[in-house]
């Protein structure tokens, strides 16, 4: 598949913006579902300002969006807010929902809507979901984020079983720490990056660009690759605890 119609959650900024100009670069239309739009739009892109925990809105999007655009053959769910960064003791319930909502009911929210589609047209597709390394063995201060991020590579599995005889491949990639807005609002915050750095083995943070050419990979390359979720993370996962 090298052009048609692709979404991206979360495409207004980080990781999901870096994924919308390499699919606009495979000659593909591109919409973005977002909370918010980039000050600096792309023309070519059609932005829609939708919260993805909200079902009614989510599936009008993919709705409008496919009427104007064509068929969604491909999704990828690039949406996300960090976790509280606190022990487990200290987590608020009302934010840790909020981190469930959004990442993972917005991830099965925004997938259904498109797989529905598909299935309907008897046409195959993809879709890329995005968890984190910390969805890898335990860690400290990530009982919200952590958690959910584990939740969406499971997901991923259980998609990819189900929509396989759709033709819908289902994958997902589990970034390593990236030089984003996110992750630049946290070490405002006092996060520690050298400590992080010194720990990777590539011994720096991922450009957003370097996430994204996995996930292109993944959304429009990998024909035989269903239900996996890549660590691309510098080796932080091949190192263990
Ligand atoms: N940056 C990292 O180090 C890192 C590491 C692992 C995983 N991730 C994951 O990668 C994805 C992209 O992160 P990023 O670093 O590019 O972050 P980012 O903050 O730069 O971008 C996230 C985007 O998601 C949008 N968004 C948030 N909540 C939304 C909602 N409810 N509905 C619609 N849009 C919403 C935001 O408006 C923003 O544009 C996220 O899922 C994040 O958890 C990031």
């Amino acid at each position: 598949m090298t052009e048609g119609h692709a979404v991206v959650t979360g495409g207004s900024s980080g990781i999901g913006a870096a994924v919308v100009q390499r699919l606009l670069d495979r000659g593909m239309e591109v919409t973005v579902l977002d909370l918010t739009t980039p000050v600096e739009v792309d023309h070519r892109v059609g932005y829609r300002s939708i919260d993805v925990t909200d079902r009614r809105a989510v599936d009008n999007a993919i709705e409008q969006a496919s009427a104007e655009r064509g068929l969604i053959r491909s999704a990828v769910t690039c949406h996300g807010i960090r976790g509280s960064f606190v022990p487990a003791l200290e987590l608020d319930e009302e934010l840790v929902r909020r981190v469930f909502d959004v990442h993972v009911v917005g991830t099965l929210l925004v997938a259904n809507a498109v797989v529905r589609k598909l299935r309907a047209a008897n046409q195959g597709g993809s879709i890329v979901t995005i968890s984190s390394t910390t969805a890898y063995g335990g860690w400290r201060q990530q009982s919200d984020y952590g958690v959910a991020k584990a939740a969406i590579r499971q997901l991923t599995e259980n998609l990819a079983i189900e929509w396989a005889e759709f033709g819908v491949r289902v994958n997902s990639v589990a970034p390593g720490h990236t030089l984003t807005p996110m992750v630049q609002d946290m070490i405002d915050n006092g996060y520690d990056v050298a400590a992080t750095e010194t720990r990777i083995p590539l011994g720096r943070l991922a450009e957003p660009d370097e996430i994204a050419r996995a996930i292109e990979h993944l959304a429009l390359d990998a024909s035989y690759t269903t239900g996996v979720c890549m660590p691309v993370d510098g080796g932080w996962t091949a190192v263990g605890k």
